[in-house]
């Protein structure tokens, strides 16, 4: 079989690539492991996929090159993507800061990228495993062997994501192609991922698993104000996941529990009081961890009335209330993060177009290459952004 360009791995990136190469007249083929398309869309957001962000910027990814993102996010915008959504009357609403999620499910976005593949005259083999890939004699294309069948491609795209989520199909197909073609990869761990703690920091707090507060997360130059949320292993959240990203093993991580007070005013106020200090501190945070919490920082005293704590005790409360210091002791790991930070090197590839520099033809798109979004609908915009921008050049 020859086609013009063949794509590997039917996700959001490589739906989007293929749709648009279709609709350039070049036939397509489009080639997954995986016997169920798009597995990932379908989880994301919670079944309800938060397909865009409406303010996305390219400070909103991580990368050894923060600009290479630029020209692709503003070839295709979130604009771009709403209007396709549109098209297929999805109907959708934007849950907080700029985040577009579906009304009803994910599968719609599945859909629609399929039907516009379908309409572009695009190929689907699936479940189809790639064995081999070789430039062809010419040393202009490329030879493909797979389970299916043997291949000849003008244009080769790799779409094949990142390693979070192995059960349902993630592999390190994309790096091991990299490696092939002699393309450096930048070093790769799990992010937008719960952090973990070791027993003994923990012990304070077992029995609030499932209790959420209001904070700032800070790290390493960044911070969220969202939920953080207490687990059974750890820490999670929104504002954990975003922080995750910055966080490098070692690392301290700095909590603001009353992100809407001065502590320092709010105590030095309240210093005559004689009501408890944990019932003070359960006025601005849920009573079981502002007990927990006191216990942990002053060694069990949180029964005493706050008019017995001397004003320095007090004193060296506030900073630890807007900053509480924890130090992670790892990750979940990649069964429980969103995305992969790290990927194929930026300076590898055009910005413009995806192509790698050094083997002409070969194209990588979406989570694979070294551009992680922050959480809130960023990592897909870049896969489809990244898709496009392959898509209008194989
Ligand atoms: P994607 O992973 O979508 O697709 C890769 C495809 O390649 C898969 O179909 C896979 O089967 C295939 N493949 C892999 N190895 C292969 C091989 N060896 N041979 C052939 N095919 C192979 N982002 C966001 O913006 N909003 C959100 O709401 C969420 N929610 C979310 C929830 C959860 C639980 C996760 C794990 C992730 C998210 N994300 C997200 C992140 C988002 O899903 C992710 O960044 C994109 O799906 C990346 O798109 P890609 O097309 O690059 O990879």
């Amino acid at each position: 079989m020859k086609k013009d360009v063949v794509v590997i791995g039917a996700g959001a990136a490589g739906m989007m690539c293929a749709m648009e190469a279709g609709k350039r007249g070049r036939s397509v083929l489009l080639v997954d492991h995986a016997s169920k398309l798009a597995e990932k869309i379908r989880i994301s957001g919670g079944g309800r996929c938060n397909f865009t962000n409406r303010h996305t910027v390219p400070e909103n990814f991580l990368s050894q090159n923060p600009h290479f993102c630029r020209s692709a996010l503003a070839r295709f915008t979130p604009r771009h993507f709403i209007e396709l959504v549109e098209k297929h009357r999805i109907r959708y609403h934007e849950k907080k800061l700029g985040q577009l999620f579906c009304d009803e499910a994910s599968q719609q976005i599945i859909d629609m990228l399929r039907s516009e593949c379908e309409a572009a005259g695009v190929i689907f083999q699936m479940p189809c495993e790639v064995s081999r890939i070789d430039r062809d004699s010419g040393n202009t294309g490329f030879v493909l062997e797979t389970s299916c069948s043997k291949v000849m491609a003008d244009a080769l795209v790799i779409a094949t994501g990142g390693l979070s989520i192995p059960q349902i199909g993630a592999s390190p197909f994309g790096y091991r192609i990299a490696e092939q073609f002699g393309i450096n990869v930048t070093a790769l761990r799990p992010a937008l991922v719960p952090l973990t703690f070791a027993p003994e920091q923990l012990s304070a707090f077992s029995g609030l698993t499932g209790i959420a507060l209001d904070t700032i997360v800070s790290c390493n130059g960044a911070h969220f104000r969202e939920n953080l949320l207490i687990t059974h292993r750890g820490l999670s959240g929104p504002a954990i996941l975003q922080i995750s990203s910055y966080w490098r093993p070692g690392d301290p991580i700095h909590i603001n529990l009353l992100p809407e007070l001065d502590a320092d005013d709010w105590l030095r106020d309240r210093r005559h009081s004689g009501v408890l200090l944990s019932n003070l501190l359960a006025q601005h945070l849920p009573r079981r961890f502002a007990e927990a919490w006191l216990g942990a920082m002053m060694g069990g005293l949180p029964e005493t009335p706050v008019n017995q704590y001397g004003n320095k005790s007090l004193r060296q409360l506030a900073p630890q209330l807007h900053a509480w210091q924890v130090i992670p002791s790892g990750t979940a790991g990649y069964k429980k993060a969103e995305v992969t930070l790290g990927g194929i090197d930026t300076a590898e590839l055009s910005s413009k177009t995806m192509e790698s520099k050094k083997v002409p033809g070969l194209y990588f798109v979406g989570e694979v290459v070294d551009v992680t979004g922050q959480l809130g609908g960023f990592n897909f915009q870049w896969a489809w952004s990244s898709g496009y921008a392959a898509g209008q050049s194989v």
